[in-house]
């Protein structure tokens, strides 16, 4: 399993440095995403918040866009900020990125993306991806794809992750299009099976790690989304049960930790909601769940001193029988 990845997905409003920061305590070994950033914010942004922080090893970040050129010049300054790739989103479905003419709706065009990867090669040496889906509406061949991952090979781009399902850029909400239309894993490895130079990823639907297991050696690796933002503590079964690592961190380890980290903040004007929105799904699936969202949620109210978070206590067993009374 050595040389399989997992990939935390990207995710608009949860990827950020600090969600990522906590994600890396939990666990050394998976990969990791920004949030999708559009080529145009990313020219207007002050360079330095896109600087990777020290001990952020193995991120890639995720553009969006439809200007070739752009997509060159952010390319020539990602090559100097650290980063360890460069990732094209052609997979979001938001009306709003419909608009934009980038995101999904570019599989229908797939001469634009291919100049786009061109430009990225011409700007810098980092390795380039790209996201997608199986298709477009409720058409279920791999027509588009094909073509997308034949014209963008020849300009450098070897690796693509695929969310196994189409997108329905008419009438679904980005939420719906990752429940609808359903998984067709069978179809990624016919691509793999396909295109026997390139690497392939399979994304949408991981669940448990009999999944992980079930899937992992079918492609170069995986990624995985909703299902760690949801349970983080699933990334510590991921690091047991897939990459034998025997040294995870308990809650209140974790907490300790991320505390240190979060400390680093205080004199930057970082609000607690910023600094410890993620972490409320810490006790997913516990008897102290409902108790730690709680008091995670006063400290962020009252802005309380952060340090708290470790004087936090789990459950006991007559707490739970009261709640059942
Ligand atoms: C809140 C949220 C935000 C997302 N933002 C992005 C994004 O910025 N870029 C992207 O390529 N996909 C985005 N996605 C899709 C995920 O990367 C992933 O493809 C999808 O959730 C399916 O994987 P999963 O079933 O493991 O969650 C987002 C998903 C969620 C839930």
């Amino acid at each position: 399993m050595d040389n399989k990845r997992i990939y935390l997905a990207p995710m608009v409003g949860r990827t950020d440095e600090h969600y990522r920061a906590f994600v890396r305590i939990l666990s050394k070994n998976i990969y990791l995403y920004t949030e999708m950033i559009t080529c145009d914010s990313f020219l207007h942004t002050n360079r330095k918040d896109y600087v990777v922080k020290e001990g952020e090893k193995n991120l890639t970040i995720q553009l969006a866009g439809s200007d070739p050129k752009k997509y060159g010049q952010c390319a020539s300054i990602i090559e100097d900020q650290g980063y360890d790739e460069i990732n094209l989103n052609i997979g979001c479905p938001s009306s709003k990125v419909v608009r934009g003419e980038f995101g999904a709706c570019l599989m229908n065009n797939p001469d634009k993306v291919a100049e786009c990867v061109y430009e990225i090669k011409q700007s810098c040496d980092l390795p380039i991806s790209i996201k997608t889906r199986l298709g477009l509406g409720y058409e279920e061949n791999l027509d588009l794809l094909f073509t997308l991952i034949n014209k963008t090979k020849v300009f450098g781009c070897s690796k693509y992750i695929i969310h196994a399902r189409n997108a329905i850029l008419n009438g679904l909400s980005p939420k719906k299009n990752r429940k609808i239309p359903l998984l067709r894993y069978a179809d990624v490895t016919t691509v793999k099976d396909s295109f026997p130079g390139l690497e392939f990823y399979l994304n949408g639907g991981v669940e448990d790690i009999s999944e992980i297991r079930k899937n992992i050696n079918k492609f170069d690796g995986l990624m995985i989304g909703r299902r760690i933002y949801d349970n983080p503590m699933f990334l510590n079964q991921i690091e047991k049960e897939i990459y034998n690592n025997n040294e995870t961190l308990s809650r209140q380890g974790i907490l300790k930790k991320y505390l240190k980290y979060a400390l680093s903040f205080q004199n930057k004007n970082t609000s607690n909601y910023l600094l410890l929105r993620h972490l409320f799904s810490l006790y997913y699936n516990t008897s102290s769940s409902k108790k730690w969202k709680k008091f995670l949620h006063d400290i962020i109210q009252s802005d309380k001193d952060i340090e708290l978070i470790t004087n936090f206590e789990e459950s006991t067993y007559d707490e739970e029988i009261k709640a059942y009374r």
